[in-house]
C-alpha cells in the first residue's frame, strides 16, 4: 500500500524510532538508563487523582462532551492565567481545551496552511512544528537560535528571510522557556514579536509548556500589550502538573481564532472525558506548594546532572528554565549524536542528541531531569567508568 504523498519527508518521531531501541538493547540484559525523554516520573496531586477517580464512579459523565471543552475547566484555565501570567481571557470565548498542546500544533498548520504557505521556526526547536507545517502542506523556514545571542531570535535575519523568500510567511513557532536550550522569556524579545507580527501580517504561536519548571517569573507572551491581536498561546499541564499521559492542553487567544481552530478541531476529536477536565479544573487550581515541591525535586536532581556533565567535559549555563539541560559538548565529537552513542553503548545512558532538534543542537546533548536522583547517580557511576571518553 502506497502512503499519503503528505507522509513524503515525514519520518518516525526520533523518540518514537530511539525508545523501539532502548527497548531491543533492555532485551539483550542492558538495563539502560533513560535521560532522554521529557516525561515527568512523579504523579499529579492526589486531589486530581481523587477528582478524577470521584467523578468516573458518576453514571452521567461518560457521554460525548462539548467541543469547546467544559465550562468548569475553561474557567479555571482562565483563573489560572489571570493568577499566575496575569493575563486576562474570557472563558467562554478566548480559551480551547486540547487533547494536549502537541495536538495543538497540528490543529493550527491545519487551520491557516494552504499549500507552499510559509512558517518559520526555530532552529534549534520542538519537531513537532516541523512535521506539523509539513503534513499541513506548508513550507518550514529555519530561524537559527545562537547561544552569543542567548538563544534570541535575531530579528534582523527573521526581516531578511521574510523579504527575500516567495510566498507569504504566515505563521511563527516560538517558545519561552525553550525546548530544549531552557532560555528564559525575555520582555523585550516578546514585545519585538508582537511588533514583527503586526508589521508583517503573521500569525504568531506560543509554545508555553515549561513556564512552572525550575523558574520564578512565569510569563505568557499573551501579556504583551496588544499580543491577542497576533498571538495564539498553547500551553498544557503536561509537565507542570505532571499529567503527561492524560493528554491536557490549551489553546488561548482572540475569539476569532478559536473559532477558526474549532472549525478544525470539532471535526478531529469529540472532546476529553468530562472527569479527566474536572480533575485538571482542580489540577489548576492548586496552590503554589505544588510547584514548589515540583520544583524542589527538579532543582535536586538537576545538581546531579550539572555533575554527570562535568563528567562529560560539556558545558551549560546554570539558570536554564524546564525539564531538562542543554549542553555544549567538548571538542574531539563530531557533534551529539556521536556522544550520544557513546554513551549509550557503552554506558548504558541514553541522552538526547541535540541534533534532533535542528542543525543549530547539533553540538549539543540535552539531559532530562524526569529520573530518580538514585538513577542519575547510577548514570554518574557508568559515565565515571568509562574508559574509552574521546
Ligand atoms: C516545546 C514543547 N511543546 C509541546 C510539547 C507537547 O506537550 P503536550 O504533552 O501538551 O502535548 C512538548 C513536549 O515534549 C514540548 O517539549
Amino acid at each position: 500500500m502506497t502512503t499519503s504523498k503528505r507522509l513524503e519527508g515525514i519520518g518516525e518521531y526520533y523518540f518514537s524510532q530511539k525508545l523501539r531501541e532502548i527497548d531491543d538493547l533492555n532485551k539483550q540484559g542492558k538495563n539502560i538508563i533513560n535521560l532522554g525523554i521529557g516525561s515527568p516520573d512523579l504523579p499529579p496531586h492526589h486531589d486530581v487523582i481523587k477528582v478524577l477517580q470521584e467523578e468516573s464512579s458518576k453514571p452521567n459523565v461518560h457521554a460525548y462532551q462539548n467541543y469547546k471543552g467544559s465550562p468548569v475547566l475553561r474557567k479555571a484555565i482562565s483563573q489560572w492565567y489571570k493568577e499566575s501570567y496575569n493575563v486576562d481571557l474570557d472563558a467562554d470565548t478566548e480559551i480551547l481545551p486540547l487533547i494536549g498542546s502537541k495536538e495543538g500544533i497540528m490543529h493550527i498548520c491545519m487551520t491557516y496552511l494552504n499549500e507552499g504557505d510559509k512558517v518559520l521556526l526555530p532552529n534549534p526547536g520542538y519537531p513537532t512544528y516541523r512535521s506539523a507545517v509539513k503534513l499541513a502542506g506548508g513550507e518550514c523556514l529555519d530561524y537559527d537560535l545562537k547561544e552569543e545571542n542567548n538563544w534570541a531570535p535575531d530579528f534582523d535575519a527573521i526581516e531578511k528571510i521574510i523579504s527575500s523568500g516567495e510566498g507569504v510567511v504566515k505563521l511563527l513557532f516560538v517558545n519561552y522557556p525553550h525546548m530544549p536550550t531552557g532560555q528564559l522569556p525575555d520582555k523585550a524579545v516578546f514585545e519585538k514579536l508582537v511588533n514583527l507580527a503586526k508589521k508583517h501580517n503573521i500569525l504568531i504561536i506560543h509554545d508555553n509548556p515549561y513556564s512552572f519548571i525550575l523558574n520564578d517569573n512565569p510569563v505568557s507572551l499573551l501579556g504583551v500589550e496588544g499580543a491577542k491581536d497576533v498571538v495564539i498561546e498553547l500551553n498544557s499541564l503536561s509537565k507542570s502538573h505532571n499529567m503527561a499521559g492524560w493528554r491536557v492542553g490549551m489553546l488561548c487567544g482572540a475569539k476569532e481564532r478559536i473559532n477558526e481552530v474549532l472549525r478544525f478541531k470539532s471535526n478531529m476529536d469529540s472532546g476529553m472525558f468530562l472527569p479527566v477536565q474536572l480533575a485538571a479544573a482542580k489540577a489548576l487550581s492548586l496552590p503554589t506548594t505544588w510547584y514548589n515541591e515540583v520544583n524542589r525535586v527538579y532543582a535536586q536532581r538537576r545538581k546531579k546532572v550539572f555533575a554527570l556533565l562535568d563528567l562529560l567535559r560539556c558545558e551549560y549555563s546554570k539558570s536554564q528554565a524546564g525539564m531538562f539541560v542543554w549542553a555544549k559538548i567538548p571538542g574531539g565529537y563530531k557533534d551529539g549524536y556521536q556522544l550520544s552513542d557513546e554513551v549509550l553503548y557503552n554506558a548504558s545512558v541514553f541522552i538526547t542528541p541535540g541534533g534532533i532538534f535542528g542543525s543549530a543542537g547539533n553540538n549539543y546533548i540535552r539531559v532530562s531531569l524526569c529520573s530518580t536522583e538514585e538513577k542519575i547517580e547510577e548514570s554518574l557511576k557508568r559515565v565515571a567508568a568509562l574508559q574509552v571518553l574521546v
